[in-house]
């Protein structure tokens, strides 16, 4: 009667273990492989790009607090710095541009990559 006993826990601490490290798995490979946030093929406006010009460039740059007369936080605004090449000539630190965001770290390497594609996608409003 012990002995089943002890086998059914076993049991229950192997499926405890297994669901552990597999949710482990999953946050490690998040953090080993970033790029796999931000897509290169098929990028959305509003689900990729978007959230990166929200947290990293509308403090400065919305329509009541417009620094530099830019504005980022309607499409159609952002549309426009991307058409003169001026947005991407500023998250890349680009000579001839002024640094962006101001007085924040640079975007990641993978974030730029995605904007990029965005931009050769034709920079839907998608
Ligand atoms: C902390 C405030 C701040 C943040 C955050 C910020 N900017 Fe700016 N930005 C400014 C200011 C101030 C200017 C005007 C600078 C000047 O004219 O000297 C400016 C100017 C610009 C310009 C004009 C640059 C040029 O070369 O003419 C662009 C484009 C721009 N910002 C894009 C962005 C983008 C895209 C982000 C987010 C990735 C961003 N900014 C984040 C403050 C900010």
């Amino acid at each position: 009667m012990e002995h089943r006993i002890t086998k059914k826990y076993s049991y229950f601490i192997a499926i405890a273990l297994i669901s552990v490290l597999g949710s482990c798995y999953y946050d490690n490979e998040s953090e080993l492989y970033p790029t796999n946030n931000y897509p290169t093929v098929n990028v959305s406006y509003a689900t990729n790009v978007n959230p990166i010009i929200v947290s990293s460039c509308n403090s400065c740059h919305s329509t009541s607090a417009k620094f530099g007369n830019i504005i980022t936080d309607t499409y159609l605004d952002l549309k426009k710095i991307v058409d003169n090449g001026k947005f991407i000539g500023s998250i890349k630190h680009n000579s001839g541009f002024i640094a962006m965001p101001q007085s924040s770290a640079k975007l990641n390497t993978a974030q730029i990559t995605m904007v990029e594609a965005w931009i050769a996608e034709g920079a839907k409003n998608n």
